[in-house]
């Protein structure tokens, strides 16, 4: 996908981002593949200033066509992004990141599993969310998210119900929204605002709902990070209504 452009400084500027965008420098390897792999899967945002207006349909990123498209918001190293696409190589996948070690992780398990069904947005997920279709996604994971536990950090936290509106608009009805999280703060703030969204339900009968991961889904790093600490992971599975 040779000319794509990633997303510009505008769209960058328009959102507050808290996290940390870059750790060490990159080994050579990973540089290479952060100069040459990334800007073939990076998914252009080169329509208007914000590409507002969702004018991007995913499904054409991919050839041939996918018939589903996921995406996964700070997929992290990207090990649970890699091992989702390649169990379902007829789906499309999305992945957001904004922290450098993080993408370059994930550039080198695309290579290495040499993975067609992935496109990359290397930048803020919410710049992504923005410019997307309504009724684009059939999945979206939301893995162990940055917790912003204090009190005064509330805001910060990805699920709050500006986001859940627009990944409301964006699951087609029958679709998933997947959050996990190991922090109890976090884990109640979830149940706090995505059973009572309108659109969402979760799916849920018993304890091994929210204490068992998912059986196609793998462990990534910061979940075993979470118990190796004594941490309890949980995991959400809610339904787009
Ligand atoms: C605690 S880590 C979890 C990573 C991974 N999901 C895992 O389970 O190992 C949260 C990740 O989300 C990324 N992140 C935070 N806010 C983001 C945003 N607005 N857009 C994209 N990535 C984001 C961070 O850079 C970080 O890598």
């Amino acid at each position: 996908m040779p000319g794509l452009k990633p997303a510009t400084e505008k769209q960058r500027q328009a959102f507050q981002f808290y996290g940390r965008r870059k750790g060490r420098p990159l080994r050579k390897g990973r540089q290479f593949l952060f100069d040459e792999l990334l800007p073939r899967i990076t998914i252009p945002l080169s329509k208007g200033p914000l590409n507002e207006g969702g004018a991007l349909d995913p499904a054409t990123l991919f050839t041939p066509q996918q018939r589903a498209v996921w995406l996964e918001i700070g997929f992290g190293g990207g090990e649970h992004l890699a091992h989702q696409a390649a169990s379902n190589p007829d789906i499309g996948f999305l992945g957001c990141e904004v922290f450098e070690s993080g993408i370059a992780s994930g550039l080198s398990h695309i290579a290495e599993r040499d993975l067609e069904n992935v496109r990359l947005h290397p930048e803020d997920a919410r710049v992504l969310l923005a410019a997307l279709q309504p009724r684009s996604l059939d999945r979206v994971f939301l893995l162990f998210p940055d917790p912003w536990p204090k009190r005064r950090h509330a805001q910060r936290r990805f699920v709050n119900r500006g986001n859940l509106d627009r990944l409301a608009e964006l699951i087609v009805a029958g679709g998933e929204l997947r959050i996990a999280s190991d922090d109890p703060v976090y884990i109640e703030w979830t149940l706090q605002h995505v059973p009572v969204h309108p659109a969402f339900q979760w799916l849920v009968q018993g304890p091994a709902d929210w204490l068992e991961r998912p059986t196609d889904a793998i462990e990534t790093r910061y979940e075993k990070k979470a118990r190796d600490a004594g941490r309890v992971p949980h995991f959400f599975r809610f339904l787009r209504r």
